[in-house]
């Protein structure tokens, strides 16, 4: 990974320890995980032991330490989107990028996760691709919105 950024984004927040959240954050944005190389520069750029690193991010469940894909599928299993199908959805997910729920594909593209009710109940059943919201999904719609986002990649290459 490039260490240039993590110092960028340390640097943006004034190397100051009381914005560790908001620089383990910023980099998880950009990696969709934290990197190990990134932790152990923070910590050597903000002089605190990578082990305080480490425990604010097992103790805040939104920090992955594993690496993700580039592209976070998240599917609601809530009651609301269950009710309405999602596992139909999420199963045909698994069947179109040939993984299984929590795991990332061999190229690094898609992880598939899943998330409990995120508020959007109407939209059910509801699947969110980084940041955009699939409301009302059927498999061939899912489908249909996996090879956007996968065509997408390709035209981007
Ligand atoms: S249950 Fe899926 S958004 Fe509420």
């Amino acid at each position: 990974m490039d260490l240039a950024k993590v110092d960028a984004i340390i640097e943006e927040h004034n190397s100051d320890v009381t914005a560790l959240l908001a620089i383990m954050q910023d980099v998880q944005e950009m990696e969709n995980y934290l990197p190990r190389e990134a932790v152990e520069r923070i910590a050597v750029k903000l002089n605190i032991p990578i082990s305080k690193i480490y425990s604010m991010a097992t103790f805040y469940e939104s920090f992955h330490l594993e690496p993700r894909g580039k592209h976070i599928c998240k599917v609601c299993v809530g009651t609301a989107c269950h009710v309405r199908g999602a596992t139909r959805i999420l199963e045909q997910i698994e069947r179109d990028l040939e993984i299984l729920s929590g795991e990332t594909t061999a190229d690094g593209q898609f992880t598939i996760e899943e998330v409990n009710c995120v508020g959007a109940c109407a939209l059910g059943p509801l699947v969110i691709i980084d940041k955009d919201y699939h409301g009302n999904m059927t498999p061939a719609s899912m489908s249909k919105v996996l090879k956007k986002v996968t065509q997408s990649e390709e035209g981007g290459k």
